[in-house]
């Protein structure tokens, strides 16, 4: 196996050979222009180690990393109208760079496009992959769905949080590395492992991702610092938050959180203070080494040799340092 560097090259080498001038130019420029705002390819540099673990050849993974790339940035820019999201990567987002139609349209062709990817397959392999991603694609749909019910409710439990992640974001990636496995034509269980260790993953991403929206570094994050506190999200900070406080501080928060608190001059301020004396902040990060270790747990029972292994463990645990 090779850096991580190496399958970020050649994803984006890819990348390169996909862009092409198309009309409308209103649907087609704001994907040039979310594809090339960079990110950190995580999902499709996945697939390729994934495929390159069980000796496979990374080039015939190409077009499932994309793929997976694609339909990460169509969720993003639906994701950013929904979330009331200014900023992307540093940059202004789709639909306010644009507008809101644009953004929408733009995102539907995007999903489109991660689709037609597939048909570079031959039959057996684009039956495995679509398959897969249609159930993965509808799975984000409906934690994306959770995750704005619950601005709005005030009765969210850990668990009831745990599933919304889990679809919203880990299946995601749980899929980029089984979609890498396929490819490989590695066995079944190997290819369910695979997605063990991404889901878990995934998991302790987005709980990394919650705990980056509220105590990101401004400079460089590229979101928007206490987005999340400012729509109300029901993320794990704000429920350990609520479970580990005073009554006192429970009102508090429960206000902030709720329509009247919307308006509050320091909203952001206050509640991250909350999140830090209640420890809270504490327990996000304690669940984000779990979730990561539980991923290596499944890592071992993979049938990959052990250099590889440690390769992908050596990412796992970058992941959970990483700032932004
Ligand atoms: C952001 O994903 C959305 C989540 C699921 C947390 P990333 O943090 O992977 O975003 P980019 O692609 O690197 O910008
Ligand atoms: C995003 O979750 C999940 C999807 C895009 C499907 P967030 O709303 O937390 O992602 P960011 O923080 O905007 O990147
Ligand atoms: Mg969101
Ligand atoms: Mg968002
Ligand atoms: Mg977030």
């Amino acid at each position: 196996m090779k850096a991580i560097e190496t399958y970020q090259k050649q994803f984006l080498a890819f990348l390169e050979t996909y862009k092409e001038e198309r009309e409308p130019k209103n649907l087609y420029e704001p994907i040039a222009y979310i594809l090339n705002l960079g990110g950190k390819r995580l999902r499709p540099v996945l697939t390729l180690m994934t495929t390159d673990c069980f000796d496979g050849d990374t080039h015939q993974a190409l077009d499932a990393a994309l793929a997976v790339e694609v339909f990460h940035n169509f969720s993003l820019i639906h994701d950013d109208i929904m979330d009331a999201a200014p900023l992307r990567r540093g940059h202004q987002t789709v639909h306010e760079k644009w507008d809101l139609n644009t953004g929408i349209l733009s995102g539907d062709a995007m999903l489109i496009m991660a689709y037609q990817l597939f048909e570079n397959y031959q039959p057996e392999t684009f039956q495995k992959l679509a398959k897969l991603f249609s159930q993965t694609a509808l799975e984000v749909c409906e934690g994306q769905q959770y995750d704005i019910d619950f601005e709005t409710r005030s009765d969210v439990s850990i668990s009831e949080y745990l599933k919304m992640i889990e679809y919203k974001t880990a299946v995601l990636v749980g899929a980029a590395m089984k979609m890498g496995a396929i490819v490989a034509n590695a066995s079944t269980e190997d290819q369910n492992r695979c997605y063990e260790f991404g889901r878990n993953l995934g998991i302790a991403f987005q709980l990394q991702d919650d705990y980056l929206d509220a105590f990101g570094n401004p400079e460089t994050f590229g979101k928007q610092v206490g987005g999340d506190i400012l729509e109300n999200k029901k993320t794990y900070l704000y429920l350990k938050a609520l479970e580990f406080s005073s009554e006192k501080d429970q009102r508090q928060l429960k206000q902030l959180f709720s329509n009247d608190g919307s308006d509050f001059k320091d909203k952001i301020q206050i509640v991250k203070e909350l999140f830090i004396a209640s420890g809270a902040a504490e327990a996000t990060k304690k669940a984000i080494t779990s979730y990561t270790k539980k991923a290596f747990e499944v890592l071992q029972a993979i049938t990959i040799a052990d250099k590889n292994k440690q390769i992908l463990q050596d990412f796992g645990t970058q992941l959970m340092t990483r700032d932004v």
